[in-house]
């Protein structure tokens, strides 16, 4: 698959943008706060809708027009998949704007999503444009928060298998339902044995995106395993790990009935506890990942130098999963990651990224790429929120 045309209005700060894109690789050069980020996250907000960055949606429009009568933004891609041609379209806009004082008071955004002209759920957007992000922030999957491992598993498993999605969005209902139940018996105001029903739901919601978690993480493993091998010069065996918080000591749980089972048993034992703080203690929202070399956590015992690689080698295996899973090859952006590697693992990437049908790359400086590269490539020129052939 590939984005054909791009075309912004008010988003960041591109006021209007009309891009055309070839099916091959892109180079973005620019200095330092001239959108080339922006231009990036604008793909990945309407492959996902979200923000790779977590912003609020309100600071995605652009500044300037925030204090007009009905401030918006639009994102526009045209997606090409085989013969067949999608317009995807995002609308952000505040549900009210109001003047006071000479200031816009500005209301919570509403997000209008359209596919083909037809009005979609945020849902439905997901997966029609798949995109893989790299982004000098990736380093932060290994070593920073369990959460930005969650949320990574989410979007990775969102854009290739829609059913996914749809059990995360009613594993969070049932899971905020379940924790004010449990603050109200905390406070006296309900009985515990109404738990009995919720704790039933979270585990129907839970385990297919366990499983899920399950699959996926075995194959990132399997891919990234060789790739790993390859960038750290045959010194460094990675393995990715699943830590799911209803079996951390086995790391396999097998199918729909043993992962029922773990998940009843262990909020069996977490019971006391949940009921002392007035928490869902267990379940896909405490899970983690991690990722061992030569059978040690590099979560908390690796180098930035190792992490940084880890986070590659994760990184183009996504790309590899996304292929394999949808049978489409997966648009891939990089966002200024060149600087942060060393000639060989430049090399490497380059070279594992050019298999793709389009890959999109920002950077400060052209000299980091070998120039038989930058001769096949398409050159654009980034400033101010502008993009001009080059
Ligand atoms: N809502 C917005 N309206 C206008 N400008 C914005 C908005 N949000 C961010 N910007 C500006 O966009 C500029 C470009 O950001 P970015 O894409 O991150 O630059 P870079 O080229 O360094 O990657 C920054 O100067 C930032 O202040
Ligand atoms: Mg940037």
């Amino acid at each position: 698959m590939y984005l054909q045309h791009l075309s912004l209005t008010n988003f960041r700060n591109y006021v209007r943008l009309e891009l055309d894109l070839p099916p091959h690789v892109s180079v973005f050069q620019g200095g330092n706060a001239q959108g080339k980020s922006n231009l990036l996250e604008s793909i990945c907000f309407l492959a996902t809708t979200r923000f790779s960055r977590t912003v609020a949606e309100r600071e995605l429009i652009n500044w300037d027009v925030m204090a007009e009568r009905l401030p918006f933004a639009r994102l526009s891609a045209n997606i090409q998949k085989g013969e067949r041609a999608t317009l995807l379209e995002i609308v952000l806009s505040p549900r009210s704007a109001a003047h006071h004082e000479g200031r816009a008071v500005v209301g919570p955004i509403q997000k209008y999503i359209r596919v083909n002209g037809v009005s979609r759920r945020p849902a439905d957007l997901i997966g029609q444009l798949n995109m893989v992000m790299f982004s000098p922030r990736d380093i932060d999957l290994i070593g920073g928060e369990p959460a930005l491992r969650r949320r990574y598993l989410d979007i990775t498993n969102s854009q290739v298998d829609p059913q996914y999605l749809k059990a995360l969005q009613r594993y969070n209902k049932v899971l905020s339902q379940r924790n004010h139940l449990l603050r109200q018996i905390a406070a006296g105001q309900s009985r515990p044995d109404e738990l009995l029903f919720w704790d039933q739901e979270l585990v129907k919601a839970g385990a297919y995106i366990v499983l899920r978690r399950q699959r996926t993480i075995a194959e990132l493993n399997d891919l990234a395993n060789p790739i790993h091998d390859q960038l750290s010069g045959s010194r460094e065996k990675l393995i990715l790990q699943y830590r799911p918080s209803i079996d951390r000591e086995a790391p396999k749980l097998g199918g729909f009935p043993e992962v029922e089972q773990a998940f009843n048993r262990a909020l069996g034992a977490a019971r006391p506890r949940e009921l002392a703080r007035g928490l869902s203690l267990i379940g896909p929202h405490r899970d983690d990942v991690g990722f061992l070399v030569n059978e040690i956590d590099m979560g908390t015992y690796g180098s930035r130098g190792q992490q940084r690689t880890i986070a590659l080698s994760l990184k183009l295996s996504e790309a590899r999963f996304m292929l394999t899973q949808t049978g489409e090859s997966p648009v891939l952006l990089l966002d200024d990651v060149l600087s942060e590697l060393d000639p060989e693992r430049r090399r490497h990437l380059l070279g594992a990224v050019s298999n793709y049908r389009q890959v999109l790359i920002t950077t400060t400086d052209l000299d980091r790429f070998p120039s038989e590269f930058l001769a096949r490539a398409e050159k654009f020129r980034v400033a101010d929120g502008r993009v001009e052939p080059a």
